[in-house]
């Protein structure tokens, strides 16, 4: 049996969790949870935001699933999220985003994967701000070393995966040196895998396009800003952030979790929809060599999302929480 860290998180985190713990235990996942938590609830309960003890359990297991968090706003606090991501070296954040049989959207045949990078560019934290000048900076320093291997990472996910096309995203016609070095990492890396077609965008017309057309699109690879603007513009394109999954992978390491927020509207009254955890889970699986696991809740899932009588309300549907799981379970 390998150990996985659980973190529930905030808001709707432990109703959620509840819901991957119930399904794995149904499905019979050869995994043991150890469960650790962080965020307000750590922080009230020990004065800690990210406790010691959840470093070691990730450094330990190498692997964990994490609910949705809350940072406190404006006490001085840095993104929890973030601070995990950067002290694991997590550089390649990955979102799938596929359309749904039963989740109403305006595409039916979407099945993009997102790679974006996670650690460099815009987000590096490089800031200065000058007050008495009235000037601000934020620097986007990317290296060769993270623009290879995010777009590597992106390559051979598609070789693995039999996808046909990567397509990588930049503004080099404006920021020079960033895009330059992307543009330049992406044409060397995409002569290695001469069955895959490499396509390169830029970022306004990327927009464009994938809300006019998102089916042209397969792997799509940008850097850290870009990224994350385009990884919740694919989310919108399937159903929203309660169903997509998101992952953060390191070389040694990853943690996968829900990317919608706590929900503090709904927390407690046992209607939160566990969809986008459990695929975050499912992704887990998968990455551990599960895939057999991850096979058959996928399915389970999938026939459960197109049933709207069992689906949550904000899927259109009246099931709170554990009649959903429930549904799933009858389905493995
Ligand atoms: P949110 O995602 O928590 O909520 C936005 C809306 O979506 C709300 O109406 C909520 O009820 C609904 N919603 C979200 N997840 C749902 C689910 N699984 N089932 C049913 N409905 C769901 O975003 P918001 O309100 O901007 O942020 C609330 C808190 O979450 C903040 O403290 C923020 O810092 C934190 N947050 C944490 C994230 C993380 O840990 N990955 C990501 C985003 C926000």
């Amino acid at each position: 049996m390998r150990k996985v860290t659980l973190i529930e998180g905030d808001g709707i985190g432990p109703e959620i969790t509840w819901a991957i713990k119930e399904i794995f235990l149904a499905a019979q996942v050869p995994i043991e949870w150890e469960e650790e938590n962080a965020g307000q609830t750590t922080l009230t309960q020990k004065g800690e935001l990210i406790p010691e003890t959840l470093v070691e359990s990730i450094k330990k297991n190498k692997i964990a699933l994490k609910g949705p968090i809350t940072t406190p706003v404006g006490k001085g606090f840095k993104s929890i999220n973030v601070q995990l991501r950067q002290m694991f070296d997590l550089y390649q954040n990955l979102r799938p985003c596929k359309t749904t049989k039963g989740i109403k959207t305006r595409f039916e045949q979407v099945d993009i994967v997102l790679f974006r990078e996670n650690t460099e560019g815009l987000y590096s934290g490089l800031e200065l701000f000058d007050e008495r000048l009235g000037m601000a900076d934020s620097v986007a320093r990317v290296t060769k070393k993270g623009c290879d291997r995010i777009i590597r990472a992106a390559f051979e996910y598609a070789r693995k995966n039999n996808r046909k096309k990567v397509t990588l995203v930049h503004k080099a016609n404006i920021l020079k040196s960033v895009g330059r070095i992307f543009l330049e990492c992406g044409e060397a890396i995409s002569k290695d895998y001469p069955e895959i077609i490499y396509d390169e965008k830029i970022i306004d017309n990327m927009c464009m396009q994938m809300v006019i057309k998102p089916e042209q699109f397969d792997v799509i690879v940008a850097t850290n800003l870009f990224g994350d603007i385009l990884s919740d513009l694919g989310a919108g394109l399937v159903g929203g952030l309660g169903v997509v999954a998101g992952a953060n992978i390191g070389d040694e390491t990853a943690i996968f979790e829900a990317v919608h927020g706590t929900a503090p509207d709904i927390a407690g009254k046992g209607i939160a929809n566990p969809t986008a955890l459990l695929r975050s889970a499912i992704l887990m699986l998968n990455y551990m060599g599960l895939n057999e696991y991850g096979q058959k809740i996928d399915h389970a899932l999938e026939v459960t999302l197109a049933d709207k009588k069992a689906c949550t309300g904000d899927l259109g549907g009246k099931a709170g929480t554990k009649e959903f799981t429930e549904a799933v379970i009858s389905h493995l």
